[in-house]
C-alpha cells in the first residue's frame, strides 16, 4: 500500500504486477522511490519493466492473472421482460432523437460500499482554499487483468475468416485469446465519504497532477511562480493554477482568479489578442505567461496574460497499433434496455453480423473480425431518471431490466470481449467517477467474456489503449463552449482532451465525488477515447487520438423530442487495431 501511494506523489501509478512485486520488497521500493525523487523518467504506469529498465530486478509476480468480473455464471435465465409484456420494436427508422439525459436525481438502487450520491455535499465550494493536507493513503491498486494469453498466430491478412471444423467459417477472432488488461481502476479509489476536506484534496491533487503534466510538456512554464507572493514586474511571469472565477469583464476582457496552494491571483485575457479564443474554463487548471503588474483600483495585481496553455496532448503523441494483424474493436453506447424505444430488431441485426450471418454498411465477413465490443455507459434505462419516465419503460424493476440485458447480451459470439461501463441510466450512484453495476446484477450475465468497469475505465485491448467515459459532463460543455453542441459532442471531447480532464467544472449538471486523488484526469492520453450519453454519433482524430461517439440502441424517446434531441442509433465505430487509420462506419446498410 505505502509504494502505491508514495509513487501517486511523482504523478505515476504501478501497474498491479509491479505493485505487487515492490510491495513484497522494501529495499526495491525505496529505490525506485530514489529515482523518482532523481527526476528518472518512467511512463505514467510504471510496469515491471520499466523497473528492470532502472536496474530493480524484480520477479514477475505470479498472480496476477485470472479475472473475477465478468465471470461466466451459467444461470438459466430464461428471456423475458417485465410484467410479461413483449419488447416493443422500433420500426427501423436510422435517423434522429437523443436523451442527453437530464440530471434528475435517481431512485433506483444504489450500492452501498461506495458514496451514494445523497452523500455528497451539493453546494460545497471547490478550491477556495488550497490547504496542503497530505493525500490520506490511497487503496492498493489492485487488478483485474484478463485473458492475458495470445495466440501464437502472429501474421494475417484481414478479412480472415478461416476454415473450422466440417469447413464451416471460422471466424479470426476466435483465433485469439482477449487480452484485456485494466490500466487503472478508478474504483480501487473511490470511499469518498463527501466531506469538505475531502474536496481540498480533490482539487489539490487535480492541482498537482496537472501541474506536472503541464510543466513537462512547456518549458515556458518553467519556473513556475506562486500565485501568492508575486510581485510587480517588467518581466513574463509563469504561473499554474485552477481558473475561479471566470468571468467577462465590463469591456469584455476575459478575467479570472487563478489559483494555487499559496494564494490567488487575477488574470485578464485581452479580447484583443488571438488568445483570448483559447478555451477557459472553471475549475481547470492551466498555465499562463504574461506581465504581473499592480492594479491601480486595490492593492493587489493583474497578470495580462500573452499567453496560455492546457496541459493537452505531448508533442510526441503517437497512436500505439496492435502486433496482431486483422483484429477489430466495436465502438458503441448507450443500450437502454427496458425502454419501450430499445431497439430490438437492429441489435439482432447487429449480433448476427457479430456470427458472419449478414451483412451491413461492412460485410459479414469482418464481422468475424471484431474481438472486443465496447458499451460506454447507460446499459440499461434505469428508472426515475427523467419526468415521467415509467411512460417510456417496457420495465420498472431494475434488476429485470439488467436480466433483459443479460439475455439480449447473451447470443454475442463467445469469442468477443464485451467491455461495459456504467452511465448515468445504471444502478450506480450518479457522481463521477462511478464504480461497475452492482455485482448482483453481474451475476445475472453468462457470456464468456464480460467485463463490468468502472466510468472512466483505462484499459488496454490488444495492447492498444481505450479510455472509455460516459460523457455526463458533455451536458456542461455545451453551455461553455460554443463549438460544443448535442449534435457536435464529438467537440467536447476533444475540449476533454486538451484540458486532460472528463469534466473539469464542479457545480453545474455533472456531480463530482470527492476522492483523495481525480479520478476525472486523463493521467496518460489513451490510443482510442470512446463517449456516449448523448445519442450521437461520430468520430474525428485529434492529432492521432480517435474520439469516438458511441450512438445509442434506443430511439428518440417522447423526452427526447420534447427537448429536439435527435439521436442517431444503432451504429458502431470499428475500428482496426492493426492500424492508426483504420476506423469505419458500423450501420444498417447491407453490403455483401
Ligand atoms: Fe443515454
Ligand atoms: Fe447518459
Amino acid at each position: 500500500m505505502p509504494i502505491v501511494s508514495d509513487v501517486l506523489r511523482f504523478n505515476h501509478f504501478l501497474v498491479p504486477e509491479a505493485a505487487q512485486a515492490l510491495g513484497d520488497n522494501d529495499d526495491m521500493a525505496k529505490k525506485l522511490i530514489s529515482h523518482l525523487e532523481d527526476g528518472a523518467s518512467f511512463p505514467t504506469f510504471i510496469g515491471i519493466d520499466d523497473l528492470r529498465g532502472v536496474g530493480i530486478d524484480v520477479a514477475s509476480h505470479p498472480s496476477v492473472k485470472g479475472s473475477e468480473p465478468g465471470k461466466k455464471l451459467h444461470r438459466d435465465i430464461k428471456a423475458r421482460t417485465c410484467e410479461d409484456q413483449e419488447v416493443a420494436v422500433e420500426g427501423g427508422e436510422m435517423s434522429s432523437g437523443t436523451s442527453g439525459g437530464i440530471s434528475i436525481p435517481k431512485t433506483i438502487e444504489k450500492r452501498d460500499d461506495v458514496a451514494p450520491v445523497s452523500d455528497l455535499l451539493p453546494g460545497a465550494s471547490p478550491g477556495t482554499d488550497l490547504l496542503r493536507p497530505e493525500l490520506g493513503d490511497v487503496s492498493e491498486l489492485v487488478k483485474r487483468t484478463t485473458s492475458l494469453r495470445r495466440s501464437t498466430l502472429s501474421s494475417v491478412a484481414r478479412p480472415l475468416i478461416k476454415e473450422g471444423v466440417g469447413g464451416k467459417p471460422r471466424p479470426l477472432a476466435a483465433e485469439y485469446d482477449g487480452d484485456v488488461k485494466i490500466l487503472f481502476d478508478p474504483v480501487e479509489h473511490m470511499g469518498s465519504k463527501g466531506k469538505i476536506e475531502d474536496f481540498r484534496r480533490l482539487f489539490l491533487d487535480r492541482y498537482r497532477t496537472l501541474r506536472n503534466i503541464l510543466r513537462t510538456q512547456y518549458g515556458e512554464l518553467i519556473p513556475t511562480e506562486d500565485a501568492g507572493t508575486l510581485q510587480p514586474s517588467d518581466e513574463h511571469t509563469r504561473v499554474i493554477g485552477l481558473v475561479m472565477e471566470l468571468r467577462t469583464s465590463k469591456n469584455g476582457h476575459i478575467m479570472f482568479d487563478l489559483e494555487d496552494p499559496t494564494g490567488s491571483v487575477k488574470v485578464l485575457i485581452s479580447k484583443n489578442k488571438e488568445i483570448f479564443n483559447n478555451k477557459v474554463v472553471d475549475d481547470e487548471v492551466i498555465g499562463i505567461v504574461g506581465k504581473f503588474k499592480k492594479d491601480d483600483r486595490g492593492p493587489s495585481g493583474i497578470i495580462f496574460a500573452d499567453e496560455v496553455f492546457k496541459a493537452d496532448l505531448p508533442f510526441d503523441y503517437q497512436r500505439r497499433t496492435s502486433e496482431i494483424r486483422g483484429l477489430t474493436a466495436a465502438f458503441s453506447s448507450d443500450i437502454h434496455i427496458g425502454s419501450v424505444n430499445f431497439l430490438r430488431k437492429e441489435w439482432d441485426r447487429m449480433v448476427r453480423w457479430l456470427k458472419g450471418e449478414v451483412g451491413a454498411s461492412i460485410g459479414k465477413r469482418e464481422g468475424g473480425c471484431v474481438k472486443y465490443l465496447v458499451f460506454a455507459g447507460d446499459l440499461v434505462d434505469g428508472i426515475g431518471i427523467y419526468p415521467n419516465q415509467d411512460r417510456d419503460l417496457i420495465c420498472k424493476d431494475i434488476g429485470k431490466q439488467y436480466e433483459m440485458l443479460a439475455e439480449a447480451m447473451s447470443d454475442i459470439p463467445s469469442h468477443v470481449e464485451i467491455i461495459l461501463l456504467p452511465g448515468n441510466h445504471d444502478a450506480v450512484r450518479l457522481a463521477e467517477p462511478q464504480p461497475p453495476i452492482p455485482r448482483e446484477y453481474q451475476e445475472y450475465f453468462y457470456n464468456d467474456h464480460l467485463h463490468f468497469l468502472s466510468n472512466p475505465a483505462f484499459i488496454s485491448l490488444s495492447g492498444v489503449r481505450v479510455t472509455g467515459f460516459h460523457g455526463k459532463s458533455l451536458d456542461d460543455m455545451v453551455t461553455q463552449f460554443k463549438d460544443v453542441t448535442y449534435e457536435t459532442p464529438v467537440e467536447g471531447m476533444r475540449e476533454m482532451v486538451r484540458s486532460r480532464h472528463f469534466g473539469p467544472t464542479y457545480g453545474m449538471r455533472n456531480q463530482l465525488a470527492p476522492e483523495d486523488v481525480d479520478l476525472l484526469i486523463m493521467r496518460e492520453a489513451p490510443d482510442i477515447l470512446v463517449s456516449g450519453h448523448v445519442h450521437r454519433f461520430g468520430y474525428t482524430n485529434y492529432r492521432g487520438m480517435h474520439l469516438i461517439q458511441g450512438s445509442t440502441w434506443q430511439s428518440q424517446t417522447d423526452f427526447q423530442k420534447m427537448m429536439n434531441l435527435q439521436p442517431q442509433p444503432a451504429k458502431m465505430a470499428i475500428v482496426g487495431l492493426d492500424s492508426p487509420d483504420d476506423i469505419r462506419t458500423w450501420e444498417l446498410e447491407y453490403s455483401s
